[in-house]
C-alpha cells in the first residue's frame, strides 16, 4: 500500500492508463479490459487491472492538474513498479488545424507551471514523451487508419486563467491545444526512468469557443481507447 493507492504489491500492471477522471477509468475497465479488478477506491481515485488481448493493463483515475496527477504516478512508479505510462486525457485546442474531436499526441509538453521548474532550480527543462511509444502510437494510428496531431501541447495550472488571450503567445509558437498534466507526467517519468506518453481527444476549442456534446466526446474517446491499449501492449517495458 502506498499513501494514496490502497493496493497490494503486485496489483498494478507495468503498463498503466491514466484518465483524470476515476469515473472514467471505471468505464475504460468496464468496456475495455477483460476480468478488471478494482484494487484502489481510496478518495474515490478507482484504479482497476485487467487484461488487454492477453496482456495485463491497470488503469488509475489521477484528478486534474499537475499536483495530484503527479502523486499518483510517483506512487505507481515507485510504490508498484509501473513501467509504461499513458495519460489519456482531454484538451483544448488553440490552433485552427487542431478541430474538435481530433486526436493530439503530446510530443513534447510546455508548462507554465512551476513544478518542472522548481526541480531544475529556475533552468528550463523540456519535458518529452518517450520515442518508443511516440513511434508504436504513430504505427498504430497508420494500421487504424486514424489521424493524429503530434506535437508541443501546454500543460497549465489554470483551466480558468485570469487572463482569458494569454493562450494566444503559446499559439504563436505553435502550441497545439492546452491540458494540465502531461509536463508533469514526462518530468516524472524522466526522473525515474520509465516511459511515458499523453493522448488527448480535443473536447473544446479556445478559438471558436465550440465544445464537443457528450455523444461525441464518447465516440473519440473510443478511437484514443484502442490507440492507447494497442499502443501499451505493444511497447516493451
Ligand atoms: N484548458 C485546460 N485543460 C483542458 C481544456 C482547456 O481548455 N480543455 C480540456 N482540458
Amino acid at each position: 500500500m502506498s499513501i494514496h493507492i490502497g493496493a497490494p504489491q503486485g496489483a498494478i500492471a507495468p503498463r498503466v492508463l491514466l484518465p483524470g477522471d476515476p469515473l472514467r477509468a471505471r468505464f475504460i475497465a468496464d468496456n475495455y479490459l477483460e476480468n478488471a479488478v478494482c484494487y484502489n477506491e481510496v478518495r474515490g481515485m478507482y484504479g482497476y487491472t485487467g487484461t488487454y488481448k492477453g496482456v495485463d493493463v491497470s488503469v488509475q483515475g489521477t484528478g486534474m492538474g499537475m499536483p495530484s496527477h503527479s502523486i499518483y504516478v510517483h506512487e505507481l512508479i515507485n510504490f508498484y513498479g509501473a513501467k509504461i505510462l499513458i495519460r489519456v486525457g482531454s484538451c483544448g485546442s488553440i490552433q485552427q488545424e487542431v478541430k474538435l474531436r481530433d486526436l493530439v499526441l503530446g510530443i513534447s509538453a510546455s508548462t507554465n507551471s512551476s513544478m518542472v521548474s522548481r526541480s531544475f532550480e529556475g533552468l528550463n527543462y523540456a519535458p518529452t514523451a518517450d520515442w518508443d511509444l511516440i513511434s508504436k502510437a504513430g504505427s498504430v494510428a497508420a494500421e487504424l487508419g486514424m489521424k493524429i496531431k503530434a506535437g508541443n501541447i501546454l500543460s497549465s495550472d489554470t483551466f480558468y486563467d485570469e487572463n482569458p488571450e494569454s493562450w494566444k503567445s503559446w499559439a504563436k509558437y505553435g502550441i497545439l491545444a492546452i491540458e494540465m498534466e502531461a509536463a508533469a507526467l514526462y518530468t516524472l517519468a524522466a526522473r525515474f526512468g520509465v516511459k511515458a506518453l499523453c493522448l488527448l481527444t480535443v473536447s473544446d476549442s479556445l478559438i471558436s469557443r465550440e465544445e464537443t456534446t457528450s455523444e461525441e466526446r464518447e465516440k473519440t474517446f473510443t478511437g484514443m481507447m484502442e490507440m492507447a491499449l494497442e499502443t501499451a501492449i505493444g511497447t516493451e517495458v
